[in-house]
């Protein structure tokens, strides 16, 4: 008979359950409105010039609105884009390594002059919230480029999308706290949504007090998966948190992904230990500074660590295997409170038998498969099943219906 050991966690009292890490700057932000105040909201920002927000900037609102990247309470000012660029850090030097910005065509600086606040609409022109303009200025996406992506090519996809922002000509930037009164985008996939208060509150509930997110934007292979229950041994509690925001046009879409997500973890994870929530944030592919804002939202979801591997929210050759891993390094101990599980290049190792990394294996190259989500979507594209070393047979098989009802 198997006898079921139970966990110190499991025997904790509820009282003392708490999901205790503290968001990222000392203080979960909030920006959504209800009730009498959201009207007020609404009916202020009826009168006043509106600014669209497009999927990336929709998305980073309703972030900003929830938390998700507290301490912002909108979109960065002038004296935040140029500390955030040139240092990581905010111009009160909190840590803070990509700037989240919102603009217009400067075409419309004699409209927004004098203006203390703006509407915000969302893609279908619905007013969601206000800004109050605390700063109007123009972004140096050169210097961004070459400070945040290290690149100016446009061939990197973050870079390709902050020039896109330049095709109407010159931008200005708006900076300033904003205000939701409606949700700014509407989850694309609600059994699986959790705004921070919400992750944190079922962290504090489950009694786990550690607990590991796994961020990423691809279907889980093989690789993945032993980072996942290599961490699962430390920790009380996984959180699966894939990125379903904005990915680039070859990265496996975000519905394809989820249904990967749930199939391997029916079958194959413990539903106690383990949860998929998505994280609705759009792919920046800026490497080792994502990795940093990775961890930064991850905090505030009430996440106690967090798994960096190779070449984490990296794209091409831009970055080196583990220049993210090495960015935490850099940092003072008093910038993050997650920690960091970090994992060296993970490959399947035939004469192992089994996932391995140069760690745990003695062999040399000629007997490794490497594993990436680069190699799963060139299989996929070529019309090749994926081997069940590379990936599991039930997840193959999903990847390969959804590329040939694509081609
Ligand atoms: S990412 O853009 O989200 O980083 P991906 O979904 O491929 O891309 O990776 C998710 C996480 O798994 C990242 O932390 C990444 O570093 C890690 N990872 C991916 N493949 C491997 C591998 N073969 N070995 C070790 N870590 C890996």
């Amino acid at each position: 008979m198997t006898t079921i050991v139970e966990t110190p966690f499991t025997k904790l009292a509820p009282e003392s359950r708490s999901s205790g890490i503290a968001p990222h700057g000392g203080r979960l932000v909030s920006r959504l409105v209800t009730g009498a105040e959201a009207a007020d909201v609404l009916t202020r920002a009826a009168k006043l010039p509106a600014i669209a927000l497009d999927a990336r900037t929709a998305a980073d609102a309703d972030l900003i609105a929830t938390g998700a990247l507290s301490p912002l309470e909108g979109f960065v000012t002038e004296k935040d884009y140029f500390s955030i660029v040139e240092n990581k850090r905010l111009a009160n030097g909190i840590l803070f390594p990509i700037p989240i910005t919102l603009t217009v065509p400067a075409s419309r600086e004699s409209e927004i002059r004098g203006r203390r606040e703006l509407a915000l609409l969302d893609e279908g022109g619905q007013i969601v919230g206000i800004i109050e303009v605390e700063s109007t200025f123009s972004p140096d996406r050169l210097l961004e480029a070459k400070e945040v992506y290290r690149t100016t090519e446009d061939a990197h996809p973050g870079v390709a999308q902050i020039r896109k922002g330049l095709k109407d000509g010159p931008e200005l930037a708006i900076g300033g706290r904003i205000t939701l009164a409606r949700r700014a985008t509407t989850s694309r996939f609600p059994a699986h949504h959790r705004d921070p208060a919400d992750l944190r509150a079922l962290i504090a509930s489950r009694g786990w007090r550690r607990t590991v997110a796994f961020q990423t934007r691809n279907p889980i292979h093989r690789a993945h998966e032993y980072l996942l229950r290599t961490a699962l041994e430390i920790v009380d509690g996984l959180v699966i948190h894939p990125l379903v925001g904005e990915t680039k046009g070859d990265d496996v879409p975000a519905a394809v992904r989820v249904r990967c997500y749930e199939t391997l973890l029916g079958k194959y994870f413990p539903k106690d230990r383990v949860v998929l929530s998505t994280f609705p944030f759009a792919m920046r592919y800026a490497g080792p500074r994502e990795a940093l804002l990775h961890a930064i939202a991850r905090q505030n979801y009430g996440f106690s660590h967090f798994i960096v591997g190779r070449d984490h929210a990296g794209v091409g050759k831009y970055y080196g295997t583990y220049d993210a891993q090495r960015a935490f390094d850099e940092l003072s101990p008093d910038d993050l409170r997650i920690t960091i599980l970090s994992f060296e290049h993970s490959f399947f190792c035939r004469a192992c038998g089994a996932v391995a990394s140069i760690k745990t294996c003695p062999h040399d190259d000629s007997t490794r498969l490497a594993l990436s989500g680069t190699a799963v979507r060139e299989a996929l594209a070529r019309g090749e099943n994926l081997p069940e070393e590379f990936t599991r047979p039930e997840v193959a098989e999903i990847l390969r219906d959804a590329y040939k009802q694509a081609s």
